[in-house]
């Protein structure tokens, strides 16, 4: 189903990234290099809380599943077994006009007849296969027996490494292996920023499970990643489950549900979630002639345990939240005039700065002594940010837009000079409400603390 979208939403976001640190065109100096990213000072602690709490509820939170960090470089014959070397490939079409390469599903057709999307052309070559691996050499030698692969996906080391993770770790069946990495693609057409790129990064987990328990657990995955992404702040009325027709779905996978969001540029998925029955492991066990069953102690029997896949892609999430949370609205300047301000209303858990902490005045020096006293309280428990420059009304608008959802100020109250009863509390104010509450210092990293767990 088509949304609609919204390209003006889309170039502040963009712009707006670039301005305040969230994510930089890779190599910009040289003209960029398409489909790579870097994440700036601020787009770093975002994509950190994010892999942080992922980790969190599907690896430390639960007694069934346990992490692995693999290799990049892969075996040639890992990706042979897996299919990727013979089938990982995209439709493609070249404009003989313009030269543009492209997909085949971006042509677009007028009266019938196919046409390049950039200019219009309609003298396009013969559709053919282009694979999408990023192929490297290993070792001195660039010659066929040197080939290794960049990982097209982290699924298939932990395949790869199903016996020697179950035989450490002492599982039992239903259970989980969860991995957090990079993987690339050497995609037609990188777009809508960082949505579809050439290097990105995924979360996945592979829970085996018996044969007859893959139907439940795909839909009780289903609903586990669609409360995560609540919990990151993403609203339910934005994500939409697309159950994936038999005909989409890979010729293993009995079920596949997509979780989309409504980007601004449309609905696109963010991650998929597939039952993919035994196909990864038996390809594996037939390719290397290694055993990859578990016994089943119960029933006595080895059995190759079917999986299902939750793979969810990072970057596309870092920009979910990144559009969720962009908000213009208005709020009052010193003078009490309203003004429009920009605000990212990312949730406090994956807010990249905390707290900010600002001095009334900064050539007050017991204002800077407190300010910083609680700069250095706060720190241990959350990322914080000190900022003395400006009236305070701008100091709260540049956090406001970067998403930090509370700001402290110590006034003169603070120094008791007003009213004794008074001496040692500050402001906190919610950068959502931008209601302001009088605490005490003594309180603050209990308080805070609770808010951005
Ligand atoms: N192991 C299964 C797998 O890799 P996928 O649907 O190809 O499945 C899973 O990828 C997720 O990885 C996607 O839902 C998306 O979030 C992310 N992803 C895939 N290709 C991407 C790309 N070119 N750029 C950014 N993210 C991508």
């Amino acid at each position: 189903m088509s949304t609609p979208t919204d390209t003006q939403r889309m170039e502040k976001i963009v712009s707006l990234c670039k301005r305040r640190g969230f994510i930089f065109q890779s190599s910009e100096i040289y003209g960029g290099l398409n489909g790579a990213w870097d994440y700036g000072p601020l787009g770093v602690e975002l994509k950190r809380n994010l892999k942080n709490y992922w980790w969190r509820v599907v690896v430390h939170e639960r007694d069934d599943v346990v992490g692995m960090d693999g290799a990049i470089l892969t075996h040639p014959a890992v990706l042979k077994a897996s299919g990727h070397v013979e089938g990982f490939s995209d439709p493609m079409i070249d404009c003989r006009t313009c030269k543009a390469h492209l997909r085949a599903d971006q042509l677009v057709e007028k009266k019938g007849v196919k046409q390049c999307p950039n200019c219009g052309g309609k003298d396009l070559t013969e559709q053919r296969q282009f694979n999408l691996m990023f192929e490297t050499h290993v070792g001195a030698a660039a010659e066929e027996s040197s080939i290794a692969y960049l990982r097209p996906e982290t699924a298939q080391s932990i395949f790869v490494q199903f016996k020697n993770i179950l035989e450490v770790s002492r599982k039992k069946l239903p259970f989980g292996i969860a991995q957090i990495g990079k993987a690339f693609r050497n995609e037609i057409n990188p777009r809508n920023f960082t949505f579809r790129s050439r290097e990105f990064e995924q979360m996945e987990l592979e829970y085996f499970c018996r044969p007859e328990q893959g139907m439940e657990l795909l839909d009780y995955w289903k609903e586990e990643r669609l409360k995560f992404y609540e919990n990151i702040g993403i609203s339910r009325t934005s994500l939409h489950v697309r159950n994936v027709p038999d005909d989409e779905r890979a010729f293993y996978s009995k079920g596949t549900y997509d979780i989309e969001y409504d980007f601004p540029f449309g609905r696109q998925e963010l991650e998929g979630v597939a039952y993919r029955t035994d196909y990864d492991l038996s390809q594996h066990q037939k390719a290397s002639g290694k055993s990859l069953e578990y016994f089943d102690e119960e029933t006595k029997e080895k059995v190759i345990p079917h999986v299902v896949e939750p793979s969810a892609g990072v970057d596309r999430t870092v920009l979910a939240m990144i559009s969720e949370a962009y908000t213009e609205d208005q709020a009052p300047n010193d003078k009490g005039e309203m003004e429009s301000r920009i605000v990212l209303r990312f949730h406090p858990r994956m807010a990249p700065i905390k707290c900010a902490i600002f001095p009334l005045l900064k050539n007050k020096e017991p204002l800077v002594a407190k300010a910083k006293e609680i700069v250095a309280l706060l720190r241990p428990d959350m990322t914080v940010f000190y900022d003395e420059s400006g009236a305070i009304g701008r100091r709260y608008r540049r956090q406001d837009e970067i998403g930090t959802p509370f700001g402290v100020t110590i006034d003169f109250e603070t120094l008791g000079e007003k009213d004794p009863a008074l001496r040692d509390t500050v402001t906190l104010r919610d950068r959502d409400s931008m209601k302001q509450e009088r605490v005490a210092i003594q309180d603050l990293p209990a308080i805070l603390r609770e808010r951005i767990r």
